[in-house]
């Protein structure tokens, strides 16, 4: 019988025929998804399931030339601000580390992963957004309005609710997005627009489009 080889995981990926060149003691587990600035994967690091981001040559570069940053560093960046407001760690992923920031392995940035549903599969579940989670979104919003946090409402696009106990929690991880500088709009679409569509939300940002979310999922159901 041979011994098993510590370095070659028994299930998971092969990060050379993902194209990736990872330092030892990461593991890939499974292909969660790719978006367009990467891909990101279920990974294995210091005995925790986390989510590895792995990103594009070609995104990396554009977040060169437009901001002067390292999208690596900047998602962390972004990531451990929120972090940091202690009313936000428990909607916000927990920031790792990055890796391949010198450019011999690529560039990762590792982060809790964050086992949930996204809201409109709770939306399915459910038939309506519950109204304590819609209450958990305002404050969110409220938050980052007193201490001037910015990219919320790019933040939460992304979310996912993680059940704790007998509720559903958001959680952000997606800090790559560019935060919006403008005030924070109330944006009809064309129909509203027009005067046909459903009434506009009454909150700018994420909340508007949460509470439209809601409206629609309330008329369906009847
Ligand atoms: N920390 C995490 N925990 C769990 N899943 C994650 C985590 N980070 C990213 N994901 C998932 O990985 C997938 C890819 O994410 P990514 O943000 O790169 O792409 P996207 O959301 O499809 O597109 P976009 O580029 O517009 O953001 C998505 O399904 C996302 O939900
Ligand atoms: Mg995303």
């Amino acid at each position: 019988m041979t011994e098993p080889n510590p370095d070659t995981p028994a299930s998971g990926l092969d990060p050379h025929a993902e194209g990736l060149k990872l330092p030892p003691g990461l593991e890939l587990l499974t292909k969660v998804g790719t978006g367009r600035a990467g891909t990101v994967y279920k990974a294995r690091f210091q005995g925790e399931t986390i989510a590895l981001k792995a990103y594009k040559p070609s995104a990396a570069d554009w977040y060169r030339k437009k901001l002067d940053k390292n999208i690596a560093v900047y998602e962390m960046m972004q990531n451990r601000a929120y972090r940091k407001q202690s009313e936000l760690v428990n909607y916000t992923a927990k920031p790792i580390r990055v890796v391949g920031q010198d450019g011999k392995l690529s560039l990762c940035f590792l982060q809790e992963f964050v086992d949930g549903i996204t809201l409109e599969e709770l939306g399915e579940r459910y038939g309506h957004i519950p109204g304590y989670l819609m209450r958990t979104g305002e404050a969110i919003a409220r938050v980052c309005e007193e201490h001037t946090i910015k990219g919320v409402d790019e933040f939460m696009k992304g979310v996912k609710l993680r059940q704790k106990a007998s509720t559903w929690v958001p959680v952000m991880f997606d800090f790559k997005h560019i935060p919006n500088d403008g005030p924070r709009e109330i944006k009809p679409n064309l129909l509203q627009r027009l005067g046909i569509g459903q009434r506009p939300p009454s909150q700018p940002g994420f909340m508007g489009e949460w509470e439209l979310l809601n409206r629609r999922l309330e008329k369906e159901a009847g």
